[in-house]
C-alpha cells in the first residue's frame, strides 16, 4: 500500500531527468504556455523542464523528428478556456481534450493554424459557442469529435469540403438547424455521422443517399422528411439509428443492406409494412421499430437467428396494426 502511494504521489518517478532532451524548444515553450494558461497552480506535475517534454503526461512526439505530434489531456483539475497558444504546436496531428468539466469558452480560431491535424477531439467539456466554420481549413482532418459539450448554432456546411473526413460526432450538444445538404458530397471513405441528442430540425437532404456511411446516428432531434435515403442494398452501413424524430416515410419501400447490425427507427411516424426483404439483413442484432404507424404481418424466422428468444414485443409495439410473432396473431 505504501509503495502504491509513493508511486501515485510521484507519477514521474520512472522518467529520466537527463540533460539530453529530444524535445524541440519551441514545442516545450508552447506546452508550458498551455499549462500556464489555466488558473490551477500545477495541473500536471510531470510537465517540468527537467524532463524531456516528449515524456510529459499526454504528450507524444514523432520518433524521427521529435516534434510534438500528439496531445491527449483528460483532467478534472483544469479550469479555464482552450488557450490559443495551442496553435504554436505546429506539428500537432492528434489533439484530444476529453473529460475536462471546467473547460469553458469557445473553440479558438487559432486552431485553424494546426494544418497537420488529423484527429481532433474536444469532448465531455463545458465548451460553448458554435462548431466553428474555420475547422474547414484543416484539410488533413479525418476524425472530428465534438460530442458532449454545450455547442450551439448550426452545423457549418463547409465541413463537407474536408477531403479526408471519415467521422463526425457532434452528439449531445445544443445544435440547431438542418443537416447541411453539402454532407451528400463528403468524400472520406465510409464516413460515420453521429449527431444524436441535439435540436436539429428540417428535412433530411436527399443528397445523403449518395453516401456509403459506415454508421448513422441522428436520434433524438426534431428532424423530418424521408430518412429512407440512408438505406439501400449496395451499401455497407452497419448502424442506422434515427429514433425520436419526426420522420414520415413508407417502410415497405426500404431495402436493407446485408451489413446492417443495429437498426432503431422507433418514435417516428413511419408507415407501411415491414418488408420481407429485411430478412436479408442476416447480421441484424438489434432492432426497434416501435412507436410508429406500421401495419401488417411481421416477417417470420429472421428474428430468431441471433437471439434464441427472438426479439421481444417491445421492438414492435405501439404501431398502428403490426401483427404476428412476437405480437398478437394476425386476424
Ligand atoms: C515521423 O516523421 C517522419 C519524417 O517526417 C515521417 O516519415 C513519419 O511518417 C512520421 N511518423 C509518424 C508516426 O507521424
Ligand atoms: C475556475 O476559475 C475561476 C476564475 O479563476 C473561478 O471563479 C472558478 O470558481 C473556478 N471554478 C472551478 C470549478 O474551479
Ligand atoms: C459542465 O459544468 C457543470 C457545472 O459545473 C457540470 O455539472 C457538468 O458535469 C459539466 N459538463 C461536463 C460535460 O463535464
Ligand atoms: C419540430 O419540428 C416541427 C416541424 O417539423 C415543428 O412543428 C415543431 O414545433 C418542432 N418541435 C420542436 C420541439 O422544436
Ligand atoms: C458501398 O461500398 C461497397 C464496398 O466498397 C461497394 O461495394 C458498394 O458499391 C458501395 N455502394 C454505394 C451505394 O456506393
Ligand atoms: C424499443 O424502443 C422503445 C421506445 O424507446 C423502448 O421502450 C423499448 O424498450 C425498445 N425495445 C428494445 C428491444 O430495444
Ligand atoms: C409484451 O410481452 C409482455 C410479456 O410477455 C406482455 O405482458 C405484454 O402484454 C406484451 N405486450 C404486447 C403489446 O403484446
Amino acid at each position: 500500500m505504501l509503495l502504491l502511494l509513493l508511486f501515485l504521489t510521484f507519477p514521474y518517478y520512472n522518467l529520466s531527468a537527463s540533460d539530453h532532451h529530444l524535445c524541440h524548444p519551441d514545442d516545450q515553450s508552447a506546452l508550458l504556455s498551455f499549462k500556464h494558461s489555466f488558473s490551477n497552480p500545477n495541473p500536471f506535475p510531470t510537465w517540468d523542464p527537467i524532463f524531456d517534454c516528449c515524456d510529459w503526461y499526454g504528450v507524444s512526439c514523432n520518433d524521427t523528428t521529435n516534434y510534438v505530434i500528439g496531445l491527449d489531456i483528460i483532467s478534472d483539475n483544469l479550469n479555464g478556456t482552450i488557450p490559443s497558444s495551442l496553435s504554436n504546436l505546429k506539428h500537432l496531428q492528434n489533439l484530444r481534450l476529453h473529460k475536462i468539466p471546467n473547460l469553458f469558452g469557445q473553440i479558438p480560431q487559432t486552431l485553424a493554424k494546426l494544418s497537420h491535424l488529423r484527429y481532433l477531439v474536444i469532448s465531455w467539456t463545458n465548451v460553448t459557442g458554435p462548431v466553428p466554420d474555420f475547422l474547414a481549413q484543416l484539410k488533413n482532418l479525418a476524425y472530428l469529435d465534438l460530442s458532449f459539450n454545450r455547442l450551439s448554432g448550426s452545423i457549418p456546411s463547409s465541413l463537407a469540403t474536408l477531403p479526408l473526413l471519415r467521422a463526425i460526432d457532434f452528439s449531445r450538444n445544443e445544435l440547431t438547424g438542418p443537416i447541411p445538404e453539402s454532407f451528400g458530397r463528403l468524400t472520406g471513405e465510409f464516413p460515420a455521422l453521429v449527431l444524436s441528442h441535439n435540436k436539429l430540425s428540417g428535412e433530411i437532404p436527399t443528397s445523403l443517399g449518395n453516401i456509403n456511411f459506415s454508421s448513422v446516428d441522428i436520434s433524438r432531434n426534431n428532424l423530418s422528411g424521408d430518412a429512407s435515403v440512408f438505406f439501400g442494398t449496395g451499401k455497407i452501413t452497419n448502424t442506422i439509428v434515427i429514433s425520436r424524430n419526426n420522420f414520415e416515410f413508407e417502410f415497405s419501400r426500404v431495402r436493407f443492406m446485408e451489413s446492417l447490425d443495429v437498426l432503431d427507427v422507433s418514435h417516428n411516424k413511419i408507415y407501411g409494412n415491414i418488408p420481407v426483404q429485411i430478412t436479408e439483413a442476416v447480421y441484424l442484432q438489434q432492432l426497434n421499430v416501435s412507436y410508429n404507424r406500421l401495419c401488417g404481418k411481421i416477417p417470420t424466422g429472421w428474428h430468431l437467428r441471433y437471439n434464441k428468444d427472438g426479439w421481444d414485443n417491445s421492438s414492435f409495439f405501439h404501431n398502428r396494426c403490426l401483427c404476428g410473432i412476437p405480437l398478437d396473431p394476425c386476424k
